[in-house]
Parts: structure tokens; C-alpha cells; sequence
């Protein structure tokens, strides 16, 4: 197996997992902080913002709660956080919900303690200062966020999701606690689920894989090969939301070394450009992605499509790496999520653009199968 001769890995996070494991928020944060909890609305009206401010209250720790966060979110929703942050005399910041809540999370702690605007912030190592202690609490099983250096946010001058990357981002502490993701609507459920399996097969395949994380991938791939449908289908199967949350996590972990490829390369201008949930968008994407990428790694497609329950004893690298496509097209279809972007809102009119701003993307130039700009206008009208 081909792998890189030089990798660093780092996993700064310290991850407690467990049904009820929110009781030991206030252990993770100092005893006289003050938190700024980071949600959004529909987590307070799904009385999940209460279970943890009960933890905080019993302990008694005074807290400002923040909930002015979008999906796809935007600088405002960052300067408004750390205006509340500075209001509120916080010193400690805990992250509540999807990718959007954990990412504003994080961005707020870059510009309540570096000031400025967070589009200063914008690409790789940008950020000096240390952020306050920051503990990120998943209520999705998709984004791996936790346990990432990245954030993103939503940019009108380049029209894409654009990342602040930075180890020192990265939470201090991460909380999969599956009782606080257990009845996700199956939208949800089933579009952050496709985004974790595409962190997971976008870093086992991609240029920079190595053996660390192509471990960890893999079992995440196989993981939520087995778990995706029934955490989606049974709002009490509280173990394979256990399971999805442990896969999603792993996923993070893998990526937060390796980084991604073409379908986050996509997804990131379709999110920005025509409004697509990111998971969404992914989903959609990633079967179309992955039969372009199969030739370039057509012994680890074989070992994805193994890892998603495909028999592929017997078979050529090349028709077990098939599989690998059919499998995840097969659990896109039983998730109800459609093939094809233009059910999703995206318009022909703009291709090209998506395809220019795509190609911008430092994911292009890890993608497992070298890809110029026409290939990228073929792989978007593909998908459309
Ligand atoms: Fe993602």
C-alpha cells in the first residue's frame, strides 16, 4: 500500500463519550468560569440548551447564551458572538449543536481574544493567540467539528466557504454524549451522516492518507456503514446514534491531519453560491466523485466497498472498487437523499462559476486523481 513516508498527527482534544457524559461539562471548563454557550435557535426549542445549562447551573457557573447562528454561517454571526462574549465577561467558550454552532464557537474565540474581524483570520496559520478554554458538544453526527483545527465560514467576496486553519482552534475538550442527538429528523440525521462518511473516505483515499488515519477512517467508513440507516430510522436506537456520533468523531480525527478532496472542493461554492446544506451537498456529490476518483486507488475503493457490507470475495480490484460507488448510491437512496444536484436547488446557469471557484480549493490539489478545471466542469455537469 502506498503511503506517506512523512506525516505529523495530532490530536490535541480530549474526547469524553458516553450516554450522560454532559454531566461532566462544568469538570471540563475552570471552576470560576463564566461560558459563552454557542447554539442556535432550534436547540433551545428542542430543550437541549436547557440540559446543559442545568449542568452549569448545578454547578454553579453564571453563563451567556448565544444564539444568533445560521446555517452556512457568515462573519456577522461571529462579531455578534464576540460582542456577547465581551458583554458577558466570559472566559470559557462551549459549542453547542452541528457544524455551524461549533465552527461560530470557534471563531468567536479567535476574535474575542485576537480582536479584529475573523476574515482576517482566513486560511492557514493566521491565528496567534491561544483561545479560552473551548469544549464543543455534538448534536449531529456529521461534521467531526470537535476535533478539527477548522472552521468555516460562508464568504460573499470569494462566493465559498472559505476555512481558518489552525491548531489552536481546535477545542479543548469534545462531549458525544448520544443522548442529545438520539431523534434527529431524518433529513438531518441522514445529510450530516453522508458528510461524516465523506471525511472518511476523502481522507482514506486522499494524497496525504497515511496508516495512522487510514485505521481510523476505515472503521468510521464501516461503522457507518452499519449504523447510518437504523440510527436515521429509530428515533430510540440510542446505539447506533452512539456509534454514528463515535464514526462521525473518528472521521474528524482523520481529516483534521489529512484534509479532504473534490467533493468538499464542490460542496463548499454549491453551500455559498445556491444555499445547500453542506451535508446535503456532499451527499450528493461523493458517488460522483468517487467513480471519478476510483482508477487512482482502485485497491482502497475495493476495501471501501468491503467496509459498506459489499461482497467483494472473489473479485477484481477494479469490480470490487465498483461497488464501492453502488454502495454508497444505494445508502444515499435509502437515507431519501436525491442523486443529482439540481434537486437540490443548484442551477446549470452556474456551473462554470461553481467549477472556477471549486478549482480555488486546496482539497483539488490532495484529491487522489489529478483534476484540471475541464475535469472539474465535467464532474459538476455530471452531478447536475
Ligand atoms: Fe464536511
Amino acid at each position: 500500500m502506498a503511503f506517506q513516508s512523512f506525516f505529523d498527527f495530532r490530536m490535541p482534544t480530549h474526547v469524553v463519550h458516553g450516554a450522560g457524559s454532559i454531566a461532566r461539562l462544568a469538570n471540563l471548563l475552570n471552576a470560576d468560569a463564566q461560558p459563552l454557550i454557542v447554539a442556535d435557535a432550534g436547540l433551545v426549542e428542542a430543550g437541549i440548551v436547557s440540559q446543559v445549562t442545568a449542568v452549569l447551573d448545578d454547578a454553579g457557573m453564571k453563563w451567556t447564551l448565544f444564539t444568533d447562528v445560521v446555517g452556512n454561517p457568515v462573519a456577522r454571526n461571529v462579531s455578534a458572538g464576540a460582542r456577547t462574549y465581551a458583554k458577558g465577561s466570559c472566559s470559557a467558550i462551549v459549542g453547542l449543536g452541528g457544524g455551524s454552532p461549533m465552527d461560530v464557537a470557534k471563531m468567536i474565540g479567535v476574535v474575542a481574544t485576537g480582536g479584529g474581524r475573523i476574515d482576517q483570520y482566513l486560511g492557514a496559520g493566521k491565528v496567534a493567540a491561544d483561545l479560552p478554554p473551548l469544549v464543543c458538544i455534538p448534536t449531529t453526527y456529521g461534521t467531526g467539528s470537535e476535533v478539527t483545527p477548522f472552521a468555516v465560514l460562508t464568504n460573499p467576496k470569494t462566493q465559498n466557504k472559505d476555512p481558518v486553519i489552525s491548531w489552536k482552534i481546535a477545542p479543548s475538550a469534545a462531549i458525544l454524549d448520544p443522548n442529545l442527538s438520539v431523534a434527529l429528523p431524518i433529513g438531518l440525521g441522514g445529510t450530516t451522516g453522508m458528510d461524516a462518511l465523506t471525511h472518511a473516505i476523502e481522507s482514506y483515499t486522499n494524497l496525504l492518507a497515511a496508516p495512522f488515519t487510514d485505521g481510523i477512517a476505515l472503521t468510521a467508513i464501516e461503522m457507518i456503514g452499519e449504523h447510518l440507516r437504523v440510527a436515521c430510522a429509530n428515533d430510540h436506537e440510542t446505539e447506533a446514534t452512539e456509534q454514528m456520533l463515535l464514526a462521525s468523531c473518528m472521521a474528524g480525527v482523520a481529516f483534521a491531519q489529512t484534509r479532504l478532496g473534490n467533493v468538499h472542493a464542490m460542496s463548499h461554492p454549491v453551500g455559498a453560491q445556491f444555499g445547500v446544506h453542506h451535508g446535503l451537498a456532499n451527499a450528493v456529490l461523493l458517488p460522483h466523485v468517487m467513480d471519478f476518483n476510483l482508477q487512482s486507488r482502485l485497491g482502497k475503493f475495493a476495501q471501501i466497498a468491503s467496509a459498506l457490507g459489499e461482497q467483494t470475495e472473489g473479485l477484481s480490484d477494479y469490480d470490487a472498487a465498483c461497488l464501492s460507488v453502488e454502495a454508497v448510491r444505494q445508502l444515499n437512496d435509502d437515507l431519501g437523499i436525491p442523486s443529482m444536484l439540481k434537486e437540490t436547488g443548484v442551477k446549470a446557469s452556474g456551473l462554470s462559476k461553481l467549477a472556477r471557484t471549486a478549482m480555488q480549493s486546496g482539497n483539488v490539489t490532495i484529491n487522489p486523481r489529478k483534476t484540471t478545471l475541464a475535469d472539474m466542469q465535467t464532474l459538476f455537469r455530471t452531478a447536475l
